[in-house]
């Protein structure tokens, strides 16, 4: 009879949401973790990664089953709120553990140089719909050097299990959007997924909706 409390242990409930690994976090702080835009963490760090622009890695380490992921970066010593620029854009996560997003690059067409300063925000959706986003921000140092396949794979592993599809609705921000992959009621896209009468209230009942959250969103097409 204990182990269906052992059980219940082992369920990830809401209260480690994710971390930023690499390039490395200012700070992580569950308690504050879902303040725009950093978790909490809004003074740059003097200690900035050098970070690949043409295609670096972003290490994560997921502690929901299904978690909404955005990438995105502000240029500049001290961008303040101003990440209004996508890396990669909104997609769904499933797994829990070591997740690398991989070969994420600053869009061509941004004017970017040797050295320039900037800063990477990763985004997810919060635990509950409506309940805004998690953020981890990076302060980097940008360089036009490839890092090299060694320096590349100590930054990116994934754990077993680990899976990752794109959402219909793929230009919404992460902290706009359910656990399955719908938009919230802030966007204009929100029909389909709250027409299911299935927005999730927490992790657990995301993971096990998964597969008609993300049908729901399909249909929006
Ligand atoms: C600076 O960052 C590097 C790389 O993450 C880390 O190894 C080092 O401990 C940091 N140093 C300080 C003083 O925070
Ligand atoms: C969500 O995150 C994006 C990217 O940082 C930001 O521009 C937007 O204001 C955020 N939306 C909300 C509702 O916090
Ligand atoms: C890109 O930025 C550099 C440094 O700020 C500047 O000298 C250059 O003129 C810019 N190039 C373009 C095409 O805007
Ligand atoms: C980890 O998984 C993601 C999603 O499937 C993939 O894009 C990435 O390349 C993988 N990285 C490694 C090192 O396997």
């Amino acid at each position: 009879m204990h182990s269906a409390l052992a059980l219940l242990s082992l369920i990830p409930l809401s209260s480690a949401h994710f971390l930023l690994n690499w390039p490395p976090a200012r700070g992580f702080d569950d308690s504050t973790s879902s303040n725009f835009p950093c978790g909490g963490f809004n003074t740059v760090s003097s200690n900035r990664t050098t970070w690949p622009a043409t295609g670096g890695p972003i290490q994560l380490d997921m502690h929901h089953t299904q978690t909404d992921v955005e990438v995105l970066i502000a240029l500049g010593s001290d961008p303040g709120v101003n990440y209004n620029i996508v890396m990669r854009p909104t997609f769904l996560q499933q797994g829990l553990g070591n997740f690398c997003v991989g070969m994420v690059s600053v869009p061509s067409g941004v004017n970017i140089t040797e050295g320039m300063p900037a800063t990477i925000q990763v985004v997810s959706n919060g635990d509950e719909a409506g309940s805004g986003g998690l953020y981890q921000c990076a302060d980097v140092t940008l360089t036009l050097t490839p890092l090299s396949s060694s320096d590349y794979s100590s930054h990116c592993a994934n754990g077993t299990g680990i899976t990752t599809q794109s959402i219909s609705n793929s230009n919404v921000n992460a902290n706009e959007t359910f656990p399955s992959g719908g938009a919230t009621s802030a966007s204009g896209s929100a029909a389909a997924a709250k027409s299911t009468g299935l927005a999730p209230q927490n992790t657990l009942a995301a993971w096990a909706i998964g597969a008609v959250g993300v049908v729901g969103g399909l249909m929006a097409l």
